[in-house]
């Protein structure tokens, strides 16, 4: 198949903006008369580190980050964060928040019992993750060490539409499936993560965003590179950095600009999903999967109530281009990922296609 051809809507690793790809492409062997590609330079060069200090100011004005907010290139995925969260901001015996609205933040709940007194604050299992919870549904400690959340849940398609008022307790939020996708008021959180295969750059690269005053108390068993105040010492290059993923999301944020930024691809993304949302509510066939004031913009979920008519689907849309549209093997159904870098025709083609099918089955 011809690129033109297909609109992939894969959940992560996922669709890059063309021309951050033509101009990777047109920058491959030779990068701007260096002779050499981007791949194959020293991170301590003069030319890499100008790439690297570039894309991180370009990242800090994309989002507005304040000054008292260190931003880290990390790698390990937003998994690692996962365990990086505790191991940094709590001690032994102390209890924290998390509010599990889906797979990833329930992991995350896991993975910090290793580590302290985890107090599920709310648990949306009851309600298949389709809810996100208003504040009065949070059960919040003023002592926890902090309060974690997931702002947008990729398997099921939810996502936080306000930021939890927890009282002066810090919070650290995975926003991995909707960075660069909205403005954040980054102050309100004390750290900010962020794995980079759905809106910023190919896997490999995990931002992180972390109030400089919270870093400095990590345990003593926690990995020298696990230490979020070692990584802002050596400025990201504790170790080699994924310097190549790092060149990419410099594309990308200049990419994001000629959109708008994150106030334009707010509006463009409420508009795409729209488009999809507004035939679900008509179809009857499809069922959206998570409920209307809880649906995200970035992972649309929807089902027939057919394992073999959603299979059916699935297979009728790749015949038309369209890509990856099962959902995740964990809830089944169908996921048409929506992410930055999908045209607007990515959403009126599915849409399309659904129509096509529907018309044959109903
Ligand atoms: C919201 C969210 N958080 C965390 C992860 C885990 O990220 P990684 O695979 O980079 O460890 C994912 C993966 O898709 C995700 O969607």
């Amino acid at each position: 198949m011809n690129r033109e051809e297909v609109f992939n809507y894969a959940a992560g690793p996922s669709v890059l903006p063309v021309p951050v790809l033509e101009t990777a492409a047109s920058e491959l062997l030779n990068y701007r008369g260096t002779g050499m590609s981007v791949m194959e330079m020293s991170h301590r060069s003069k030319v890499y580190l100008d790439i690297f200090n570039e894309t991180k100011q370009k990242f800090r004005d994309a989002l507005g980050v304040p000054e008292s907010h260190e931003i880290l290139f990390l790698q390990g995925g937003g998994s690692l964060q996962f365990s990086m969260i505790p191991l940094n901001f709590s001690a032994p015996g102390d209890s924290v928040d998390y509010a599990v609205t889906g797979r990833f933040a329930g992991i995350a709940a896991d993975e910090a019992e290793r580590y302290c007194t985890v107090r599920r604050v709310y648990d949306g299992a009851s309600t298949n993750f389709a809810h996100i919870p208003t504040q009065e549904e949070l059960d919040l400690d003023p002592r926890a060490k902090y309060f974690y959340y997931c702002s947008n849940n990729t398997v099921m398609g939810t996502s936080w539409k306000y930021v939890p008022d927890t009282h002066g307790v810090h919070i650290c939020c995975d926003m991995s499936s909707e960075i660069l996708s909205h403005p954040v008021d980054v102050a309100k959180f004390g750290l900010i993560f962020a794995g980079a295969q759905k809106n910023m750059a190919p896997a490999g690269l995990t931002m992180v965003i972390v109030d400089r005053a919270l870093c400095g108390y990590e345990r003593d068993i926690t990995p020298l590179m696990l230490s979020y105040q070692r990584q802002i010492n050596k400025d990201s290059m504790y170790n080699t950095p994924p310097c190549y993923n790092i060149y990419i999301l410099g594309l990308v944020l200049d990419w994001l600009k000629t959109m708008g930024g994150v106030t334009g691809m707010e509006k463009f993304k409420h508009e795409r999903a729209a488009i999809v949302y507004n035939y679900l509510d008509e179809s009857k066939l499809f069922k959206p999967c998570a409920e209307v004031e809880s649906r995200s913009d970035m992972n649309v979920t929807f089902r027939t109530g057919d394992k073999a008519l959603d299979a059916e689907f699935a297979a009728f849309a790749q015949e038309r281009g369209l890509l990856n549209l099962k959902g995740h093997r964990s809830v089944g159904g169908m996921r048409a990922s929506l992410y930055n870098a999908m045209p607007m025709e990515g959403a009126v083609k599915l849409v399309e296609v659904m129509k096509e099918f529907e018309a044959s089955h109903v």
